[in-house]
């Protein structure tokens, strides 16, 4: 029997789904039919119901939805010792997987699997994702953890918890719109993985963790602090140029650049591009905004130059600007990331559980030489 093959799966469909829609060579995204400029303005809240239930919540349902996420943001003490047992020169995502994996065992539904129970069980990650990354980055800092504030939305009170003061309005307007263009993207290699283990029919943690994992790769969610350390290394517009072309000669990867399905601008880096520069204007300080700008333009002239194709920032590149603007560290991107995307990745998990088939694809066997 011949099998279809195409190395690392590209352009294969693997599934239906009715969560995302992308048209990469238009540079269309859509969440639930709609379109990424319009998600740009409703809540995280908003959004992660709909990507969970499939529909808008009316103002009712999203009033008990969000209040929901507010009571569940603590975590116990126990959570708390796992995140100061935890070595603090790794990535906040290696503390954020430790602690989802450490609280799974601690959750009121571990052993029941039903739909229910899924959405109770990734209710508590959306709301404790903020509470695990913000506690981690002050533990590392010596600073006490602080308790959530009710009063904040999902955005606004991880940056409280992070800096320990209320962010502004434009900042945490900021942050939330990350968030939502963060929360889904169709069959990236964090959902697939994700999908893959609950196409197993194990539990919704393993699934997410396993999707936290993928994540962190800089091909993946990684590349964001890669972006932010490349920004930091090179300082100043003047040393672009050197650093593209540095790059391009020594065919090494640019980090926050290419995508496997855009083949133009891809629609989140946009919306980014446009938040970088508002709150670099609102610091009055450029200075990132414009290394990064000058980056994407010497970076196009370079491969239209020289591989006679474009090339164009994806989604992590302007967020990478983004975090340094809201004082994220580099080493708590991923985990940021994160925080935005589990939403869509218990979508994917309930998607997946309700209609399941085990995904199980097959190997091209090539002999090698004895
Ligand atoms: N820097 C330099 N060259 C690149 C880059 C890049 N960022 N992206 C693609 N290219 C080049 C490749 O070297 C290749 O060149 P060639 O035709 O001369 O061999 C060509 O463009 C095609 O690229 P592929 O690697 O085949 O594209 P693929 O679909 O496999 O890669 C990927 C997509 C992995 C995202 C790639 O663009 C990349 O490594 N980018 C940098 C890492 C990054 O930013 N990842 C985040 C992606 S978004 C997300 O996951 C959240």
């Amino acid at each position: 029997m011949e099998h279809n093959f195409a190395k690392g799966l590209e352009n294969i469909v693997a599934l239906e789904s009715s969560i995302t829609f992308i048209d990469g060579e238009k540079g269309i995204l859509e969440y639930r039919g709609f379109d990424i400029a319009e998600l740009a303005d409703m809540s995280y809240e908003q959004v992660s119901y709909m990507l969970i239930y499939g529909r808008l919540p009316d103002r009712n349902e999203l009033k008990s939805f969000s209040d929901e996420l507010k009571e569940l943001r603590t975590i116990s003490d126990s959570a708390f010792n796992v995140i100061r047992f935890c070595n603090y020169n790794i990535e906040a995502m290696d503390a954020l997987r430790t602690t989802i994996s450490f609280m799974s065992h601690c959750d009121p539904d571990l052993n029941d699997n039903s739909p229910e129970a899924n959405i109770r069980k990734g209710m508590r990650m959306i709301a404790r994702f903020p509470t695990v990354v913000a506690s981690f980055s002050r533990t590392k800092h010596g600073m006490e953890e602080l308790e959530p504030d009710p009063e904040l939305s999902h955005s606004a009170n991880f940056l409280y918890m992070l800096r320990g003061t209320r962010p502004s309005e434009l900042e945490a307007r900021i942050l939330e719109t990350d968030f939502i263009l963060s929360a889904d993207h169709e069959l990236n290699p964090s959902t697939f993985t994700a999908r893959t283990i609950a196409s197993t029919l194990s539990d919704i943690h393993s699934s997410v963790i396993g999707g936290l994992c993928a994540l962190k790769g800089p091909l993946h969610g990684g590349a964001r602090m890669a972006v932010m350390e490349a920004i930091d290394e090179i300082g100043s517009v003047d040393k672009v140029e050197n650093f593209v072309i540095g790059k391009v000669e020594k065919h090494e990867k640019l980090m926050g650049f290419g995508h496997r399905v855009y083949k133009t601008y891809d629609p989140r880096a946009k919306v980014y591009k446009k938040l970088a520069k508002e709150i670099a204007e609102d610091r009055g300080d450029m200075l990132w905004f414009d290394i990064a700008e000058r980056m994407e333009e010497i970076a196009y002239r370079e491969f239209v130059g020289k591989k006679g194709k474009p090339i164009y920032p994806n989604v992590d590149f302007y967020s990478g600007v983004v975090y340094k603007y809201l004082d994220i560290p580099s080493k708590l991107a991923t985990a940021v990331f994160a925080i935005g995307r589990i939403s869509g990745w218990i979508a994917h998990c309930l998607e997946q559980y309700s209609d399941n088939r085990l995904i199980r694809p097959r190997a091209k066997f090539v002999r090698s030489e004895k």
